[in-house]
């Protein structure tokens, strides 16, 4: 949850003594954070996996960097001012996977770590951003946390496909609220708190959407934006998991899936704050607006891959 009362509402760097690296900077959160960060004139590094997409070209220096690979670590962190750290959700170990390189910053002299965690971390000791936390509480550098509730873009993302080929939302989250948050407006909270070391370090920030919904009422959104019935599911856990298999989601993605679903159905990712508008001084957007401006994902006009083989049972 939020601490202190002012926030950064302007982006533009206060600090220029080295760059600003972002990690994870092809993806949903660290691109827009690249965009953002560049766009207020700041000195960025994007650290990008050798051989993944490459950053669209622009102003930010491009490194390779993966964080299994100890070769990437030295030359990407070198003279950093600070890292944005994007755990890949496929990296579930972070004892292992990620905590080496992070001493391997550290020892670089950063001066400023900006950890993209999740919405009551501080509170779960289960979830891999937990152990993050604990490190960086622990490690000397300064640090910020950034705690977004659920993202609008998993609806883009993992429930593309079912939403435009089944024009049904399979997620078992009950009748439980969900703050459903832009990761536009969480890059643009990571970019603010990047900008501003001293304001920031020693904050947790979580930013959410304006509107806590349950996923009947997402599915009408959808319905209502994109012209046709989109209905939820409302699985149980089992039928989830059989679906997400079928789906190609790897069991560990299912695991961790299945326990964050069950934190929304029992009530408990709710909770609204109002950093958005702390840190940036304009309210976050909400799902509307999210469906409307990403309506072509749904569309199957607009398809790019083949149907995903899943089914869902009425
Ligand atoms: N989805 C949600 O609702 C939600 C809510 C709160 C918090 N979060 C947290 O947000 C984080 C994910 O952020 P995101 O959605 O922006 O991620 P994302 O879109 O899945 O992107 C992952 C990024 O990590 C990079 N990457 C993958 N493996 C790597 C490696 N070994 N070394 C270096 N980089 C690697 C990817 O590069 P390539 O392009 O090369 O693959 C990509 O840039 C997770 O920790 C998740 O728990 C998610």
């Amino acid at each position: 949850m939020a601490r202190g009362a002012r926030g950064s509402r302007h982006l533009s760097p206060r600090r220029a003594d080295g760059p600003l690296v972002v990690t994870g900077a092809t993806g949903t959160v660290g691109a827009p954070v690249v965009r953002a960060l560049v766009a207020a004139g700041a000195d960025v590094r994007a650290a990008v996996r050798p051989g993944g997409p490459a950053v669209p070209p622009g102003p930010a220096e491009e490194v390779p960097f993966d964080w299994q690979d100890e070769a990437t670590w030295r030359p990407a962190f070198a003279g950093a001012h600070s890292v944005f750290v994007v755990r890949p959700p496929q990296l579930g170990r972070p004892r292992t996977h990620m905590l080496p390189a992070l001493a391997a910053a550290r020892e670089a002299g950063v001066r400023h770590l900006v950890l993209l965690s999740l919405q009551g971390a501080e509170g779960n000791r289960v979830v891999p951003h937990a152990t993050l936390e604990r490190w960086m509480r622990g490690s000397g550098v300064p640090w910020t946390f950034v705690r977004p509730s659920f993202f609008m873009q998993n609806l883009t993302g993992t429930h593309r496909d079912e939403i435009r080929d089944l024009s049904t939302l399979v997620v078992p989250a009950g009748s439980g609220r969900t703050a459903l948050v832009d990761a536009l407006d969480v890059a643009d909270v990571a970019a603010a708190a990047l900008l501003d070391p001293t304001e920031h370090a020693g904050r947790a920030w979580t930013p959410t959407g304006p509107e806590a919904l349950t996923y009947d009422e997402v599915a009408a959104v959808l319905s209502a934006e994109l012209g046709r019935e989109i209905r939820y599911a409302r699985p149980g856990l089992l039928r989830y998991a059989r679906h997400a298999r079928a789906s190609g989601m790897p069991w560990g993605m299912v695991a961790v899936t299945s326990g964050i679903y069950t934190v929304a159905r029992l009530g408990r990712a709710g909770g609204l704050t109002d950093d958005v508008r702390r840190l940036t001084g304009r309210s976050p957007r909400d799902l509307r607006h999210f469906v409307a401006r990403e309506r072509a994902a749904w569309s199957t006009a607009g398809r790019t891959t083949g149907s995903s083989g899943a089914t869902m049972d009425p």
